[in-house]
């Protein structure tokens, strides 16, 4: 069945996340190799927006690295692909979180990370179980979330969501006191 879509993050409030200074005062590149993304590794980021992040993963993994970036507003793939036309190790995508296109073999993946995303899809739970599949043994699933939005309750929730499905969580930080970040391994 079609995964129904509410889409929260209105194509107006854009500019909030596409924009210079969020691309190049947001240190997204340190976070993201404090978070565990490495030269090498294959990620996968559902919700990828404008690709700003795309963008900083793609630069750490190098080109014997691979991102599969998807979203379900084409809008957002629109700015991704104005961003990353030159980058041939990331891959765009138009889609659902819950019909990601993956075909066996599924152990893909050696990162999965929502960036600013987990809080905004139904069905955790049945998403978390799926992606489980897409990663490597000890792969990791990073997630962080807008602080604003996402309170400390919720917060718990998806904690528990996600260990449900099968994850240790091996680090909590908050590196910026708007956002929270978690890390957990497949185990
Ligand atoms: C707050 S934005 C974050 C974008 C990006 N990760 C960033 O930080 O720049 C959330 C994004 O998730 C996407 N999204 C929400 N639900 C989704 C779903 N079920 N499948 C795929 N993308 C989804 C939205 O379209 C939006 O682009």
């Amino acid at each position: 069945m079609a995964e129904k879509v509410r889409l929260r993050f209105p194509v107006s409030m854009l500019w909030m996340l596409d924009n210079k200074f969020r691309e190049n005062y947001g240190s997204h590149k340190s976070l993201l190799l404090k978070l565990g993304i490495s030269r090498g590794m294959h990620v996968l980021e559902p919700g990828c927006g404008p690709g700003i992040i795309t963008k900083a993963i793609s630069t750490i993994v190098g080109e014997i690295g691979w991102v599969f970036a998807f979203d379900v507003n084409p809008k957002m793939i629109e700015q991704a692909k104005q961003k990353l036309s030159t980058v041939k190790t990331v891959s765009l995508a138009v889609c659902a979180a819950h019909q990601i296109p993956i075909a066996e073999p599924k152990h893909l993946f050696d990162a999965i990370i929502f960036y600013y995303v987990l809080h905004e899809i139904a069905n955790r739970e049945r998403l978390l179980l799926l992606y489980s599949s897409f990663l490597n043994k000890d792969g990791l699933l990073i997630i962080t979330e807008p602080r604003v939005e996402v309170n400390r309750d919720f917060l718990c929730t998806e904690i528990k969501q996600v260990e449900g499905a099968g994850f240790e969580l091996i680090d909590q930080s908050q590196t910026l006191p708007f956002r929270s970040e978690l890390v957990f391994r497949k185990v």
